[in-house]
C-alpha cells in the first residue's frame, strides 16, 4: 500500500476513535443525568408524604377541625344521648354519657353501609338497626355484626359548664366519612 493511503487509513481511524469516546461520554452523561433527575424526584415525593407517612406510623390522623358547642353538661343525664354535627351538617355525630359520667363521642355513619348508629342505654353498646352491627362505645370498634373498622372519635372539651366537639380523628384502617 502507497504510504501517502496508509497515513488516510490511520487518520480514518484515529477519527472513529473519537467518535465513539464522543458517543460513550454522551451516554454517560446522559445516563448520569437520568439518575440524578430519578434521586431528585424520589427526594421530593419522600418530603411531600412526609406529614401523611407520620400519621400512618402512629395509625392515625388527626383534622383540622372547628370547636362547636353541642349541648350544655346538665342536659345529658348519664345513660343517655344526644346527635349532633360535626365538623359539618353533612356529619352526623352521638354524644353518650355513660353511667360513670364518662363523655364519649362518635361520628354515627356505620362503617359498614352508613346507615346512622344509635346508642342503646339497655344494651349499653352503640347499634346500628340495618345489619344489626354493633360497637363498642368506649373504644367505636365493632363488635358484632358486619362492620369491620371502627367509628370515628370525636374528641371533647368540657368548658363554663358546655360540652364541646373541639376534632375527629379518624384512625389507621378507619373509613374517612
Ligand atoms: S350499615 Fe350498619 S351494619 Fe350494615
Amino acid at each position: 500500500m502507497p504510504k501517502h493511503e496508509t497515513a488516510k487509513q490511520t487518520e480514518s481511524d484515529l477519527l472513529h476513535l473519537v467518535d465513539n469516546v464522543n458517543r460513550q461520554e454522551d451516554v454517560d452523561y446522559n445516563r448520569r443525568s437520568f439518575l440524578r433527575a430519578m434521586v431528585a424526584a424520589g427526594v421530593t415525593m419522600s418530603l411531600a408524604t412526609l406529614p401523611f407517612s407520620a400519621n400512618s406510623i402512629l395509625g392515625k390522623s388527626k383534622e383540622k377541625t372547628p370547636r362547636v358547642k353541642i349541648i350544655d353538661a346538665k342536659d345529658l343525664p348519664p345513660g343517655k344521648s344526644v346527635v349532633f354535627n360535626y365538623p359539618d351538617d353533612s356529619q352526623p355525630a352521638v354524644l353518650v354519657r355513660l353511667q360513670d359520667g364518662t363523655l364519649k363521642a362518635y361520628n354515627n355513619k356505620c362503617t359498614h353501609l352508613q346507615c346512622g348508629v344509635f346508642w342503646s342505654e339497655e344494651e349499653e353498646k352503640l347499634v346500628c338497626p340495618c345489619h344489626h352491627g354493633f360497637f363498642s362505645v368506649q373504644t367505636g370498634h365493632p363488635i358484632a355484626g358486619p362492620p369491620q373498622r371502627e367509628l370515628p372519635l370525636i374528641e371533647l372539651e368540657q368548658r363554663n359548664g358546655a360540652i364541646y366537639a373541639v376534632g375527629r380523628k379518624v384512625r389507621h384502617g378507619a373509613q374517612n366519612v
